[in-house]
Formats: C-alpha cells, structure tokens, sequence
C-alpha cells in the first residue's frame, strides 16, 4: 500500500465563473479549503493542490485566441499568479500552510515538477499548482491543471487523486454515474467542450488513461464531497474512475 499522499485539483469552474472574467467565489472556495484541512487533521499525510484557470487562465488565453505571442503568454502567467495567489491566502487562512509554485519555472522539464513537489510534501507544505503558460521545445503552450494532476499523482504514487469539480461527478443522462470505466467515461461525455481552453471533461479524463492503471481508481466529486472523496474507501457521492 502506498502512503496516505494526496493530489487534489479543483476545477476553475468550482470557484470562478468561467462567464464572468476574473471573478471568484469565495464560499466555495473556502469549502474546498475547510476540506483539505478537516482530511489533514483526520486521514491524510501530505496533500498537492493543483487548480485551474477558471475565468482568468480561459479568458485571457480566449481573449488573445491562444498563447501565440509573447504578450498572451505572459499575461496568462500574471493572472493566473494572481488567482494563485488566492487560494493560497485561503489555505492559510484555515490552518493550511501552502506554497504557489510556477509550472512555468520548469521551462521545459515538467518531468522535475515532481521531486520538487514532493519536497514540499515531506515538510508539511501543501505546493499549490495551477495550469499555467509553459515554454517546450514547440514553443508557448498551455499544461493544464488536469495533466499537472495526473502526472503528479503518477510521479508521487500516490492513494488519492481526486478531481473536484463544478458538476458532482460523470453525469449519464442528467444523473451522477457512481462507478464508471474511464472507457465508458469517455463514451458519456463525447467532446464536451464548455469554457475550457485545454479541453473540458473529455480531455480531463483522456489525459489519465495511461495513468490510471497505475494510480487505481479515481475521483471526480464536487467540493461537498471532497472530504469524502480523500478520508473514504468508497464515498457515497461522486464518481469513481476506474481502469
Ligand atoms: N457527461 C458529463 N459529465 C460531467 N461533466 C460534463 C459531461 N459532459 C460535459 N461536461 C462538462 O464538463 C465540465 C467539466 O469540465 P471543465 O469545464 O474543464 O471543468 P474544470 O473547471 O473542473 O476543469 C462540466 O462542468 C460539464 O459542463
Ligand atoms: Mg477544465
């Protein structure tokens, strides 16, 4: 069994308003806050936050219609510190000691994220990630929370990953599936797109197919079960992605 790790990414759509730039809802976020720090205190060791761009990081990439110049991409990267910068003010808020840490410092070596993280990890520090603007051999790109997460989660083996987001799991006509194959995921949700620059659902979860038969299952909750989600074996809520 492997230690009581856990990599959380929470969806822009659970805090922001991907339709109203640069706008941020507190409640929830201080929900999904209380619940990283009721799972410290009762069932996890060390957790990594990665969040995603919501109504800064979609809008502003939306807004210059990708990340081709110099001016997107540093402008993506300053709003998004920017969000960053709130939810890691949030943790601290409710106990969590947190760190941002810049993706696009890595330039060209996402694969060194990892041991940093972990190093993070191992002092009791939650390193809060975001996707973010990044710079590889085929130029400006964006790495989304959702790949940052799932590499994360493989590169740390670690028990838990869990996908909080603004709709409570994988819908089937209109109902939250409980248990899914990551195949039939797939099917269910099409190329269901929305606001989101990287993709939406459908790139979310094709992003893990690899990844999830080395992880184990998964889960894609809405924030009143991310408790649940990181301190249960099965949770009663939600959608756990299975290989
Ligand atoms: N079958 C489905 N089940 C769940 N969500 C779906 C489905 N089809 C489309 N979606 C859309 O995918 C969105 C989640 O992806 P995304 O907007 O990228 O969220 P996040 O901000 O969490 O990354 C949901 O809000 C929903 O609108
Ligand atoms: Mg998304």
């Amino acid at each position: 069994l492997g230690r009581a790790w856990a990599v959380i990414k929470v969806g822009g759509s659970v805090f922001t308003d991907k339709r109203r730039p640069f706008s941020i809802d507190t409640r929830s976020l201080e929900d999904v806050c209380r619940a990283i720090r009721r799972a410290l205190d009762d069932c996890v060791e060390c957790v990594a936050l990665v969040h995603g761009g919501g109504s800064f990081g979609h809008y502003v990439v939306s807004e210059h219609g990708g990340l081709a110049t110099r001016d997107a991409f540093c402008q993506t990267v300053f709003f998004m510190r920017e969000l960053n910068q709130v939810v890691v003010e949030m943790l601290n808020l409710y106990g969590v000691p947190a760190v941002g840490i810049d993706t696009h410092a890595f330039v060209g070596r996402l694969d060194d994220l990892g041991g940093v993280v972990e190093i993070y990890m191992e002092r009791g520090i939650v390193p809060v990630l975001y996707g973010d603007a990044f710079i590889s051999e085929r130029g400006f790109e964006v790495v989304s929370g959702d790949l940052i997460a799932w590499r994360l989660a493989q590169a740390l083996k670690v028990t838990k990953l869990v996908f909080v987001t603004g709709v409570g799991g994988i819908l089937r006509d209109g109902r939250i599936v409980s248990r899914i194959s990551i195949e039939d995921a797939l099917r269910v949700v099409g190329k269901a797109r929305g606001y989101d620059v990287t993709g939406g659902m459908a790139m979310k979860i094709s992003l893990g197919i690899d990844a999830i038969r080395e992880i184990g299952h998964v889960h894609i909750v809405g924030r009143e079960c991310l408790y649940q989600a990181l301190c249960e074996e099965e949770p009663s809520c939600g959608t756990m992605l299975e290989p």
